[in-house]
């Protein structure tokens, strides 16, 4: 078994968390619970082994907690994600078999929120390409056009998932001068076409995958920016190499990939992009709070009660 550490305790309730957690969270349910901490690079196999005879998983955005292994992992009474998103899990059949689902909401907005700021500035001012020409010693001194960028001031933002980090960012948007439009208040196709800076803060349904194609890439404005700090399938990342080829797109910032972890080769070798490894929750602050979340959730259902951060598909029962 990859595992880090197996901690016996008196109580016989197995808890698994399938990756060590920033803070110290784990440490209150050791004292309650015989805890697993898996290696983050165990297999699903690993993963499904473990949980067999589990009460509690605490797992990552990236375990595939699908039908089979929930319908095999009969003592299982709670999966608490560690993240906000919970695309991971097959929520009908956690439902079905009686095993709740939590999640990590709020405590990451901001920082996901910051990401995409960062992720909106780094394009359109081009600090990535900037950067590496200073690091290579290609600067020899001011200029005129040197990396030439667009202003945000008076441009229009565009925000598609109002949710809480949507509006977050569309409030960041708004101290800068944007325009701000959010899907909640207007139709997709004029946040589609409207929009300089186009933000997505969907979670990933069915409804949700492939929202932007090669049809909606066209319907852009010439030289808009798409940022994605949501989920990667909720664009054709085939289509959005297209477009950026073509430069009908002004260029992505991209925090989420198709088939995460890997991306379409292509995007590695064009300038107008930068591309980061699923950080938008990556503070200490956000990932330290998401781990008190995490475990409180399994530290309360182990207890008996209900915890808070239930999924919304949870939050009648
Ligand atoms: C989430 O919580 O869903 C984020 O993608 C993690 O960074």
């Amino acid at each position: 078994m990859n595992s880090l550490n197996s901690t016996p305790s008196q109580s016989p309730l197995k808890v698994v968390a399938s990756s060590p957690l920033p803070g110290s969270s784990l440490n209150a349910l050791k004292k309650v619970s015989n805890l697993i901490v898996l290696n983050p690079s165990h297999t699903a196999k690993e993963l499904l082994t473990a949980c067999r005879d589990a009460t509690a998983l605490i797992s990552l955005l990236s375990d595939p907690i699908d039908q089979n292994f929930l319908e095999n992992c009969s003592s299982l009474k709670i999966v608490s994600n560690y993240a906000v998103g919970y695309n991971n899990i097959d929520v009908a059949t956690a439902k079905r078999l009686g095993i709740l689902v939590c999640h990590t909401p709020e405590v990451l907005t901001e920082a996901t929120a910051e990401l995409t700021w960062a992720l909106i500035f780094s394009v359109s001012r081009k600090l990535i390409e900037a950067d590496s020409f200073v690091r290579s010693n290609q600067f020899k001194g001011w200029l005129p056009d040197l990396f030439l960028g667009t202003e945000l001031l008076g441009k229009t933002l565009g925000i598609v998932g109002s949710g809480r980090i949507g509006r977050r960012v569309g409030e960041i948007g708004s101290a800068f001068g944007m325009k701000v439009l959010y899907d909640k208040e207007h139709p997709f196709e004029e946040v589609l076409t409207q929009s300089d800076v186009l933000s997505l803060h969907v979670p990933l349904t069915e409804k949700t995958r492939h929202l932007l194609t090669e049809k909606e890439f066209k319907r852009m404005k010439p030289g808009a920016i798409l940022i994605n700090t949501a989920r990667g399938p909720v664009v054709d990342e085939r289509a959005l190499v297209q477009a950026l080829k073509e430069s009908s797109l002004g260029g992505a910032g991209l925090d989420v990939y198709e088939k995460e972890p890997e991306l379409q080769k292509e995007l590695t070798n064009l300038q107008n992009t930068t591309l980061l490894p699923h950080l938008g929750s990556a503070t200490w602050e956000a990932r330290t709070q998401m781990s008190e979340l995490a475990c409180e959730a399994v530290r309360l259902s182990l207890l008996g009660q209900t915890p808070k951060n239930r999924i919304p598909e949870f939050k009648n029962d």
